[in-house]
C-alpha cells in the first residue's frame, strides 16, 4: 500500500511533480465551494490544508479571497505553490506554513473558513485517530461560526468527528465511467459545522 500517510512519500513526489490535482480539478471543487464564500468579506481567513501541489489558492484568490494560508507538512508542496501563485499572478500574496495538519497550532488565529481537498484522506491512511485528531486542530483554530468544507473520496470519512462537528453531505460528485457498465462511483464534498458545547 502507497505511504499516503508518510512525508518522504510527498517530499519524493513532489521533487519532480510541479502541478496535480487530487479527485477533481479546483475549477471543479470551486464549483462546490464558490456557493459558501458568496457575501464574505475579501478579508474572510481561509485555512487551506494540505495544499499540495494543487491550484486551489489561485481559484480562491481569484475569487477575491486573498487571504488564504496554504499550510503542508512537506516543504516542498509550498514552495510548488508559490511557484503556481507567481505563475499565474505574477506575485505572491497567499500564505505558507509548514506544518502537520493532525497536530494544528496556529496560536490565537482563527479561520472562517478551512477547506481540504482529499488531504484527510492521505490522514486516513495513517494511525487510527488520525482524522480526529486532525479535525481537533480544525475545531481549535476555526471560528465559532466558521465551516470547514472537505472533498473526500470516503463516503464515511467523518464518522467520527460527530461530537465535535455537525457534519453535512453537501455534494456527490460522480467520478467518470470508462464503460457505461462501470459502477457509480462518487467523491463525497462535506460541510463541517462546529458543535456549540464543543468549547
Ligand atoms: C492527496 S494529496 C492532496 C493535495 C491537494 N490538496 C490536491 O487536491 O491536489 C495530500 C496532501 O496532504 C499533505 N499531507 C498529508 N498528510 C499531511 C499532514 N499530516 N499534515 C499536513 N499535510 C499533509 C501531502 O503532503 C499532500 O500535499
Amino acid at each position: 500500500m502507497t505511504d499516503f500517510d508518510k512525508q518522504s512519500y510527498w517530499h519524493e513526489r513532489f521533487a519532480s511533480e510541479r502541478s496535480f490535482e487530487w479527485l477533481i480539478p479546483s475549477s471543479t471543487f470551486m464549483g462546490v465551494l464558490a456557493p459558501y464564500l458568496q457575501g464574505l468579506a475579501g478579508s474572510t481567513r481561509i485555512l487551506h490544508l494540505g495544499s499540495g501541489t494543487s491550484d486551489l489558492h489561485n481559484h480562491i484568490r481569484e475569487h477575491g479571497f486573498p487571504d488564504v494560508t496554504n499550510v503542508d507538512y512537506e516543504p516542498l508542496a509550498l514552495d510548488r505553490g508559490r511557484e503556481l501563485e507567481n505563475a499565474r499572478f505574477g506575485d505572491v500574496q497567499t500564505k505558507y506554513v509548514v506544518a502537520d495538519a493532525t497536530r494544528l497550532d496556529m496560536g490565537d488565529t482563527k479561520y472562517q473558513v478551512v477547506v481540504d481537498k482529499s488531504t484527510a484522506d492521505a490522514i486516513a491512511c495513517g494511525e487510527d485517530g488520525a482524522v480526529l485528531s486532525m479535525a481537533r486542530g480544525v475545531r481549535r483554530c476555526l471560528d465559532e461560526d466558521g465551516f470547514w468544507i472537505s472533498l473526500s473520496f470516503s463516503p464515511t470519512r467523518y464518522e467520527h468527528v460527530r461530537p465535535l462537528f455537525n457534519v453535512e453531505l453537501i455534494g456527490k460528485i460522480p467520478t467518470p465511467k470508462h464503460k457505461p457498465t462501470d459502477p457509480n462511483i462518487f467523491y463525497y464534498c462535506y460541510l463541517l459545522r462546529p458543535r456549540r458545547e464543543q468549547l
